[in-house]
């Protein structure tokens, strides 16, 4: 069976007081079980600090971006190296804000992917429609591109080990999530999209995320559905008390 994994994205929010503060509350009360990882993706100046605060917990730290390169001339990038150096396990790689703000490209998320395993990090790969390909029938397709493309050129085991997130652009910071069973209809199209590219164990393995207005309210109904493994939360994962309830429902 696969592991649930419930990964707060705080995305560009929080001081450093407050961002100290979650961690050493989330540490003491996260759930104990095997069943559910829970991830906290943190902006760059706090990594050190909750990698410090989350050690001998089960809470794992993670990035939110990060460059393929390990190191040279790129003013205000971070590195693959300097993430794993200061005990970050995770990096969230190809946000949709990432995309359409920063020009994050499918060739640059699965240069990303690889610099990732490369260093010994766990990519969370998201992908996802906007509204408008949805409505013209385009988000098998698109959604498809994105896994196979962010996917290329890694291992069967590599591909086992990535997360991917699956979060339609219109369901963010909307209040509107998608229905359980849409959701579960694209998710498991992924996993289809991963067996064509690797095997049918691979597949099996792959956590793949649902995010998108995921709240304590909604996740259960989510986390029944039969590909949904797990959820990449924004809003809902800011306030201590909600993101241990999301954590909960993965138990
Ligand atoms: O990465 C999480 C995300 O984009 C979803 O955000 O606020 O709709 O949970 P939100």
């Amino acid at each position: 069976m696969r592991k649930k994994v419930i990964a707060g994205n705080w995305k560009m929010n929080k001081v450093l007081s407050e961002a100290n503060g979650f961690v050493e509350e989330v540490v003491i009360k996260v759930p104990k079980s095997d069943n559910v990882e829970a991830i906290v993706c943190a902006p760059f100046p706090y990594l050190a600090s909750l990698v410090e605060k989350s050690k001998g917990s089960d809470v794992k730290i993670s990035a939110q971006n990060m460059h393929f390169e390990d190191n040279g001339a790129f003013t205000g990038e971070v590195s693959p190296v300097m993430l794993k150096d200061i005990g970050v396990t995770h990096v969230v790689l190809g946000h949709s804000e990432r995309r359409e703000y920063f020009a994050e490209t499918d060739e640059t998320v699965n240069k990303k992917t690889h610099a990732a395993f490369n260093h010994g990090l766990t990519p969370i790969v998201c992908v996802g429609e906007t509204l408008e390909q949805r409505e013209a029938n385009e988000t098998m397709n698109h959604v498809g591109d994105q896994v196979k493309n962010a996917l290329e050129g890694l291992s069967n085991e590599q591909v086992a080990e990535t997360i991917i997130a699956y979060e339609p652009i219109w369901a963010i910071g909307t209040g509107k999530t998608a229905s359980s069973e849409d959701a579960n209809e694209v998710c498991s199209h992924i996993r289809n999209v991963v067996k064509e590219v690797s095997t049918v164990e691979t597949a099996e393995k792959v956590v793949i995320q649902y995010g998108g207005s995921v709240k304590p309210a909604n996740i259960e109904e989510l986390l029944t559905q039969s590909d949904i493994d797990g959820a990449l939360v924004g809003g809902a994962s800011l306030e201590a008390e909600s993101f241990l309830q999301l954590v909960e429902a993965g138990t």
